[in-house]
């Protein structure tokens, strides 16, 4: 069955495995299955929902895209865009925000973790983002949308944004409640450092993620000094059960290979961590130094990437303009 696919990413800087294992690596197997019409978004809306540096900020947009095209995603077959040229995603956002709750968007995890204690001084717009969210998929009438783990609870809520407006305009699903592609055991890829707490670009060590500019030498170095425990590797998934870290590197390798965990536990069961490290490693740096040599080629290369940029906003203005000139008809301008 054919899917229309929308998945976005923040160009904040950092990108990290957690991000390829959990969104990007999907994007790219999606990509290459033709039957799928895919559209990847820079959401550089969503990063200045946090103050950014002008200057990192145009670098970071075109870094995005250069992950993204560095991965296998083929800009001649999907849609690659940066969010703030095509001006329907604010529009809709608005449009959107003036429906929703603010029940719902108090319900918001990671709104709550992001704003800290201090949640006074947090913007509105960090506030308001996942209604940007549901805005970015409905637009294009997803049915599919590769996320992680920490993204779930706004698709939930984009999805009854969709149910209210259709409700509330009578106009049966006129907005299409988009299906979460989340890979069960690989959504969620934890710290190095600590294995309770999420992989993430804003964690202050760098030893705590794989970055996907790191060097082969540099991949080697966290893996070794990545925390493990003293026991053996099991040959059970249910023993991983108050083993973090264990069951953290052994969904990396499971994911990075492309197998399942049960079969990971089959290779490695009753081995040694020190044995186990150095075939993720491996394969980590054979996996990702290519992909991170590219991204250092393309970056060069700014006039292709603005070019693939402003390609694609012409062909997503095509499709989110007509919906959101659809979307205001239907409320009444
Ligand atoms: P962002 O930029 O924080 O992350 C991009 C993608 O990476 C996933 N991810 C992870 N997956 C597994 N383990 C981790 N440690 C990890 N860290 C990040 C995220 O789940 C995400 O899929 N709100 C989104 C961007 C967005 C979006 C959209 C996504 C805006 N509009 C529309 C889908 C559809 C975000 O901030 O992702």
């Amino acid at each position: 069955m054919s899917k229309k696919i929308f998945s976005g990413v923040q160009p904040t800087g950092n990108l990290h495995l957690g991000n390829y294992l959990g969104a990007i690596k999907n994007f790219v197997d999606l990509n290459n299955d033709i039957q799928n019409e895919c559209i990847f978004c820079v959401v550089d809306l969503h990063a200045i929902t946090v103050k950014q540096d002008k200057d990192q900020l145009s670098n970071n947009i075109l870094e995005t895209a250069a992950t993204f095209i560095a991965s296998g995603i083929d800009p001649t077959k999907s849609i690659i865009f940066n969010q703030s040229k095509v001006h329907a995603h604010a529009e809709g956002s608005w449009i959107l925000s003036c429906l929703a709750p603010m029940g719902w968007l108090n319900r918001m995890t990671q709104f709550k973790e992001k704003a800290g204690k201090d949640k006074e001084k947090a913007s509105v717009g960090l506030y308001i983002y996942p209604i940007l969210m549901a805005s970015d998929i409905l637009l294009y009438d997803a049915t599919h949308v590769p996320v992680g783990e920490d993204q779930k609870q706004h698709l939930e809520l984009t999805r009854d944004i969709a149910q209210k407006f259709n409700k509330d305009f009578n106009c049966d699903d006129f907005l299409k409640a988009p299906e979460p592609l989340i890979k069960k055991n690989f959504a969620r890829i934890m710290s190095l450092k600590d294995g309770l707490k999420k992989m993430s670009k804003s964690d202050p060590s760098d030893l705590s993620r794989i970055n996907l500019t790191d060097t082969k030498d540099e991949i080697i170095n966290k893996i070794k000094k990545a925390k493990t425990d003293s026991y053996p590797i099991p040959d059970e998934e249910k023993k991983l059960i108050d083993r973090p870290e264990a069951q953290n590197l052994l969904s990396i390798y499971s994911s990075i290979s492309s197998q399942t965990l049960d079969k990971t536990l089959v290779e490695f069961g009753g081995k040694k961590f020190s044995e186990f490290k150095n075939q993720l490693a491996e394969i980590l740096s054979s996996k990702i130094s290519p992909i991170s040599e590219e991204i250092k080629k393309l970056i060069n290369d700014q006039e292709y990437l603005n070019k693939v940029l402003a390609e694609g906003a012409s062909k997503a203005e095509d499709i989110a303009g007509k919906k959101i000139k659809e979307m205001k008809k239907i409320i009444g301008f």
